[in-house]
């Protein structure tokens, strides 16, 4: 039977980077030993400018019934002042498909050691994973509002969806070095007092874990200073966002970070960390890194197809290591030119 991958390649840079995504997806078929079918739905701005709603109802019809759902990036001013917004379609798919744990690896290849602003002995070895609560907090919180003159969110967690995500992170650390960072701001928030002390009970279940609690300030801090000193990191939603922004700075562009979404036994969705980029939108050199590697994370984890999505790593260090570079990198390779050398390298391994 072929596997159905929801397309959703989304406005911005979205479309120029899903097209590299697809044509690496199709180079390791012949690895995986099958076609996946894809199917392509109108989403975000272009769902608002196709079909008249960010996430129409055929799209996620056909989200609901994939085997994964692939997404490029959603967003920007055209939409901004509109009802219905390209970010609002997100959070409702996010929400629909109760994609509640948001997995972010970061690690910098060597071939990026000295493009990153960072110092390479500081983030040389760097290898660790953001689990970023993607279907609450504050992003979802009711009640809200907004007047000229007064404004307020909700920054709202319930203790089941603090113990799932929590029990996310130790299942990830156990095949890893087994340690765990709660990152809240405890000492002020209530939905973070809950945070912590649910961490704490969670992680008597994981004996052979180690949990550390650190304040968000004090963690964005050390993110930067000493990354190595991380493994797995987890946090609450619009943390996890802001964390995982500032660790792209490690490999030194957000262009190069992948994500991918999980629920409880529904379709997985893969997508960069970034979003539309509307200042480089239609140029043609944004970085395909992120969304190329996110069909990596597509093909390892909702198809265990762990050779293809090796080789995709590889051949996307290669392609570094041989020193192409987009331009958020410092070079002057095109996302068209960037996608065949790594398609080249596909075809030499
Ligand atoms: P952004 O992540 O789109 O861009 C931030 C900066 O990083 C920009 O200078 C951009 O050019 C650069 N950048 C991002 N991805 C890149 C890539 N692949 N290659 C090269 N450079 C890259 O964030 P921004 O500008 O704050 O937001 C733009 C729009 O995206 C907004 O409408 C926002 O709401 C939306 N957004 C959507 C997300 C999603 O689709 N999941 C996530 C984050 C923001
Ligand atoms: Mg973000």
């Amino acid at each position: 039977m072929n596997s159905k991958i929801v397309v959703l390649a989304g406005d911005g840079i979205g479309p120029e980077i899903m097209d590299s995504g697809l044509k690496v997806l199709r180079a390791v078929e012949d690895t995986c030993g099958k076609t996946f079918k894809l199917e392509k739905f109108p989403f975000g701005g272009a769902g608002i400018d196709e079909a008249g709603a960010s996430l129409p109802e055929e799209t996620l019809a056909a989200c609901q019934t994939a085997d994964a759902i692939l997404l490029g990036a959603i967003g920007g001013p055209k939409w901004e002042k509109m009802q219905d917004t390209p970010e609002k379609g997100l959070l409702a798919l996010r929400k629909t498909l109760n994609l509640f744990a948001n997995i972010r690896p970061v690690s910098v290849s060597s071939a990026l050691l000295h493009l990153s602003p960072l110092k390479p002995e500081i983030i040389e070895g760097t290898d660790l994973i953001i689990v970023r609560e993607l279907s609450s907090g504050i992003y979802f919180g009711e009640p809200r509002e907004l007047t000229e003159t007064m404004a307020f969110d909700t920054a709202r967690y319930q203790k089941d969806e603090i113990e799932r995500i929590i029990h996310s992170a130790f299942k990830i650390a156990q095949g890893r070095s087994k340690k765990v960072t709660s990152v809240d701001k405890a000492n002020v928030l209530a939905s973070s007092k809950l945070w912590r002390a649910t961490a704490e009970e969670i992680a008597k279940e994981y004996p052979d874990c180690q949990l550390e609690h650190q304040y968000v300030d004090s963690a964005a801090m050390k993110l930067i200073q000493n990354p190595k000193a991380f493994d797995v990191i987890v946090t609450e939603n619009l943390f996890g966002d802001i964390l995982s922004d500032e660790a792209s700075v490690l490999p030194g562009s957000l262009g190069v970070l992948p994500s991918a979404s999980h629920s409880d036994g529904g379709p997985s969705l893969y997508e960069p960390i970034h979003g539309s980029a509307p200042d480089i939108a239609g140029k043609g050199i944004a970085n395909p890194i992120s969304m190329i590697l996110s069909v990596a994370m597509m093909l390892r984890q909702s198809f265990q197809e762990e050779q293809a999505a090796q080789a995709i790593e590889k051949a996307c260090d290669a392609v570094l290591s041989n020193g192409l570079f987009t331009h958020d990198l410092g070079g002057q390779a095109s996302t068209a030119e960037f996608t065949d050398a790594v398609i080249q390298e596909l075809k030499g391994a």
